[in-house]
């Protein structure tokens, strides 16, 4: 008897409970051999340890991007950054254009399914006249954060260092300084960066508390600007870490990690609760930034380039019950988060051509995923050169390469910005399951078939791309930069707001 009831009541419970809830973690400008649980010795990233080791680490998952901008709207629409015109390079605080509105989002598809939404952190798809472009019009209820990097304003001026830290580099002088946005209205300007860190974890406990009081099934993307340039904690982890500044700042953000996990337990969701962590582009020590810079660990290069090392990230799916623990070497992508997201609320996809396919069957079967290849377009796409490399099964083929400033102080010169763009012709193979770090080029006649294959699959997608009009080509005007008295004089320096100590 009483077996039925509960059972009646679970059943009726069911209706709303069997929507799960999605926290959306992405790290910026962190690269492969960052977290302690993919191998660094010196990090210190308990919360995202624990996470890895009680779900699914991924040991081939891959952004479509070597920069912040392109990676985040491919995330977010589950489409190359080609299609939405977020390239070339990033978004600045002037940017006229940004995510085109027309592009849905996953917190539009989660929306429509009756999620609550909300983002806290880093943007980075625009901000434009009229504040056009902020996350509030593309399917985000709430927002509190800084829409782009907080390197893109005047470093001396963030108050993000310990009074004794020398600040490395003079970031983006000249631009307004670094404006922290509550949804569409600045809130302080410039951002106090070391109390930045515990409003956002207060703002995360606050959504989620407050969606599970109301009974809505919720969406929380936490982009952390954690780990880009320039490195700063707050006082509860600032010379805490054995890494120096980089490891200070990833504590953080991996503190702000387990103050979530610590909420969805509190509130009684962690057991209904996906949570996917994952980062926007690899990193490598600069010569600017020297060990500020996070660290690709095996890969080739970092940042700015198509080899493993900018291309391949951490990722990790945790949901207690649902995923068992354990490693995938499946191929899956930022891409797939979408349709993975979509399949699991039961909602509509958007009816545009997707390139993310739905990854379920890696994540609660440790299954074979669905995606054959990743195509890697560098940081200034362009239809004449068409994409950089491929990734098919544990092959790769570069057909052109090229370095970048932000791989700069490496010791392998194919990293650098003096390694300017390359064809190749066979284009270069590698076996990335034998060779991770692309070193030996597989050019023996017995690879032909595999190049062959790899033409193929390149020719067929390449067919499939439609090239959307370039956001960033726009251009900039300073009168868009985001100012908390816009009528004051003389700019950027007026724009101040805000509890700034
Ligand atoms: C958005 O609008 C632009 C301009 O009209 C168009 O080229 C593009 O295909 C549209 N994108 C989507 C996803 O509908
Ligand atoms: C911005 O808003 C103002 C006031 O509503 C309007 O006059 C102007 O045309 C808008 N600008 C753009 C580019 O939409
Ligand atoms: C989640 O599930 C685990 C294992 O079944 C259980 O021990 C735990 O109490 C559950 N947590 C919550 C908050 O329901
Ligand atoms: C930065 O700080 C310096 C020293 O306090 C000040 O003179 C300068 O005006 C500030 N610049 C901006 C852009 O706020």
């Amino acid at each position: 008897m009483l077996i039925i009831a509960f059972s009646v009541l679970f059943a009726a419970q069911c209706v709303h409970a069997s929507l799960p809830n999605f926290v959306l973690l992405f790290a910026d400008d962190l690269g492969y051999g960052d977290l302690g649980c993919f191998g660094h010795p010196s990090s210190l990233t308990p919360n995202l340890d624990t996470l890895a080791a009680n779900g699914l680490r991924f040991t081939d998952f891959y952004v479509t991007s070597p920069v912040c901008s392109p990676s985040r709207a491919a995330l977010l629409t589950g489409r190359y950054q080609t299609r939405s015109g977020i390239y070339p390079g990033v978004l600045y605080p002037g940017s006229k254009g940004g995510l085109p509105l027309n592009e849905t989002t996953i917190a539009e598809v989660l929306k429509a399914q009756g999620y609550a939404t909300a983002i806290v952190g880093k943007w980075h798809l625009g901000v434009g006249y009229n504040r056009t472009f902020l996350p509030t019009r593309q399917g985000f209820e709430h927002y509190l954060g800084i829409p782009y990097s907080h390197d893109q304003g005047p470093c001396q001026n963030l108050s993000c260092f310990p009074p004794d830290v020398k600040c490395f580099g003079r970031c983006d002088p000249g631009v307004v300084t670094v404006p922290l946005f509550l949804n569409e209205k600045i809130l302080q300007q410039p951002a106090d960066f070391l109390k930045l860190e515990s409003k956002y974890s207060q703002f995360a406990s606050r959504f989620i508390t407050e969606s599970v009081q109301r009974n809505k099934p919720f969406f929380l993307y936490y982009p952390s600007h954690h780990t880009h340039y320039p490195q700063y904690a707050g006082a509860d982890y600032a010379g805490r870490s054995r890494r120096g500044p980089f490891g200070d700042a990833l504590m953080e953000f991996d503190g702000t990690v387990g103050k979530i996990l610590k909420t969805l337990e509190e509130t009684g969701v962690i057991n209904n609760t996906l949570i996917f962590f994952t980062a926007d582009n690899g990193r490598v020590p600069e010569l600017m930034r020297q060990s500020r810079g996070g660290n690709a660990g095996l890969m080739k290069c970092g940042k700015g380039t198509t080899y493993e090392g900018g291309m391949r990230e951490p990722a990790i799916a945790f949901w207690p019950g649902f995923i068992k623990p354990g490693v995938t070497h499946a191929l899956t992508s930022s891409l797939d988060i979408l349709p993975t997201f979509a399949k699991l609320a039961g909602a509509r996809l958007p009816d545009v051509p997707l390139d993310g396919v739905d990854m379920t069957s890696v994540l609660f079967k440790l299954g074979a995923s669905k995606r054959q290849t990743m195509f890697f377009y560098p940081i200034d796409p362009h239809e004449k050169y068409g994409v950089y490399a491929v990734r098919w099964e544990k092959f790769k083929a570069h057909y052109y390469t090229q370095g970048a400033s932000h791989s700069e102080s490496t010791p392998d010169h194919s990293c650098s910005a003096l390694a300017f763009r390359t064809h190749h012709d066979p284009p270069l193979l590698f076996n990335l399951e034998a060779d991770p770090s692309e070193n030996y080029n597989l050019d023996g006649a017995e690879w032909d078939d595999v190049r062959g294959q790899i033409q193929a699959l390149k020719q067929q997608f390449e067919a499939s791309m439609e090239f959307g009009e370039s956001q960033i080509a726009k251009g900039s005007d300073a009168s868009l930069e985001p100012c908390c008295t816009p009528d004051c004089t003389p700019k950027p320096q007026c724009c101040r707001c805000g509890s700034v100590m």
